[in-house]
């Protein structure tokens, strides 16, 4: 972890204390509120549970001591991605999205978008850049791209994306703001679901959408206000509470998914793994200079369904979910999702329990299965 991370990291959960008042809880108190207290002009507090809450402004703190920029929360990822497209696109737009991203982002852009007359086309994300982006209001990427965990050079992506006049959004949510920071990079903005690692307890959803520039922190603020897509003060809370380890979780996760995918890489049941910290990987050495870890992520493929099926239902220390990012390691054979991969195609996210003892259940897993 580099310098600047460890103080981050030190200073996240000291945030609170600059202001509190003597007799005040140390740990964040829960604010349950629709209504507040509000005689005279209407202006400075928090007035009504769709403008502001106390526990988000908390979370939101947080976020962006980890981001180094404003952050505005959602009530998930979506809401992020969601938040971004309606707040800053008009008909007449078009928009570029990675062709093996996260599949519901495509999904909004297909279903929703095109019927308000903004244009969408997508590109794999290993060569993203291909092709430049005139024309283009807005280009998302998401490096590494889930499943596949194909990567794009954010910086070059960065820079041709504002020569066309365009602006550039990161899904950042298989990274965190301890793994890469995309507006450091040249990003306009970052969105994330803290579904995912940031609340790490797969108890809630999450996200949120960070960026620099003051008119698009207003413009998505303004769309959560007015459409409603606005956190529980519960669910805000959690993520308080979940933000607090994020380091510490991210840390060991992605430490012990490089021991895994090192030894996943020689067993004989698997083909195609891909995990951008092997050297062996496609995009290790872009890996090495834009990430400042490689992640939780590891993918693989089996011989078929069935054996991919067993081999995450048969593990002991696995857990058989969508989603990713938890303290519990998990998988899902993506295919069932409807993302173009083979049946045996498995997405593995490696969770905190001590490496050895998850390795054995995960060796134990796969030798059961057969080569
Ligand atoms: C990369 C990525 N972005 C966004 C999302 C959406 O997050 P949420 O499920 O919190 O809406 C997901 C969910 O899996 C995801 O994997």
């Amino acid at each position: 972890m580099s310098e600047t991370a460890k103080s981050r990291a030190a200073a996240l959960p000291h945030l609170r204390r600059g202001r509190l008042a003597k007799g005040d809880p140390i740990p964040l108190p829960l604010t349950m509120a629709a209504i507040f207290h509000a005689p005279g002009d209407a202006t400075g507090f928090d007035q009504y549970g769709r403008f502001s809450n106390p526990t988000w402004d908390a979370v939101e703190h947080m976020l962006a001591h980890l981001e180094d920029a404003p952050c505005v929360a959602f009530p998930s990822g979506m809401a992020a991605i969601s938040a971004v497209f309606f707040g800053l696109l008009k008909a007449g737009d078009r928009i570029l999205l990675p062709s093996d991203g996260y599949h519901t982002t495509r999904a909004l852009a297909d279903r929703f978008l095109k019927s308000f007359g903004i244009a969408c086309d997508v590109r794999p994300t290993s060569s993203f850049l291909d092709g430049g982006f005139d024309g283009y209001r807005l280009a998302f990427v998401e490096t590494p791209a889930n499943p596949g965990l194909d990567i794009c050079d954010i910086a070059a992506v960065a820079e041709a994306v504002h020569k066309a006049g365009a602006v550039l959004v990161v899904d950042n949510t298989t990274m965190t703001p301890f793994g890469q920071r995309p507006l450091d990079l040249g990003a306009d903005i970052v969105i994330a679901a803290d579904t995912k690692a940031p609340n790490g307890h797969s108890d809630v959803l999450f996200g949120h959408v960070a960026s620099r520039d003051a008119d698009i922190i207003s413009r998505v603020t303004d769309w959560r206000e007015t459409s409603g897509a606005i956190p529980g003060p519960f669910e805000a809370w959690l993520v308080h509470r979940g933000l607090e380890t994020l380091e510490v979780r991210f840390d060991r996760m992605c430490a012990s998914a490089e021991m895994i995918a090192r030894r996943l890489k020689n067993h004989r049941a698997i083909s195609g793994l891909r995990f951008p910290g092997l050297e062996s990987d496609p995009s290790h050495n872009l890996a090495r200079a834009q990430m400042e870890r490689f992640g939780f992520l590891i993918s693989f493929v089996l011989a078929s369904e069935d054996k991919a099926e067993d081999f995450i239902n048969n593990c002991a220390l696995m857990q058989a979910a969508t989603s990713f990012g938890g303290v519990h390691t998990s998988a899902e054979r993506r295919s069932k999702r409807g993302d173009a991969v083979p049946p045996g195609f498995v997405r593995l996210s490696v969770g905190c329990e001590p490496v050895e003892e998850l390795w054995q259940a995960i060796e134990a897993s796969l030798d059961a299965i057969g080569g």
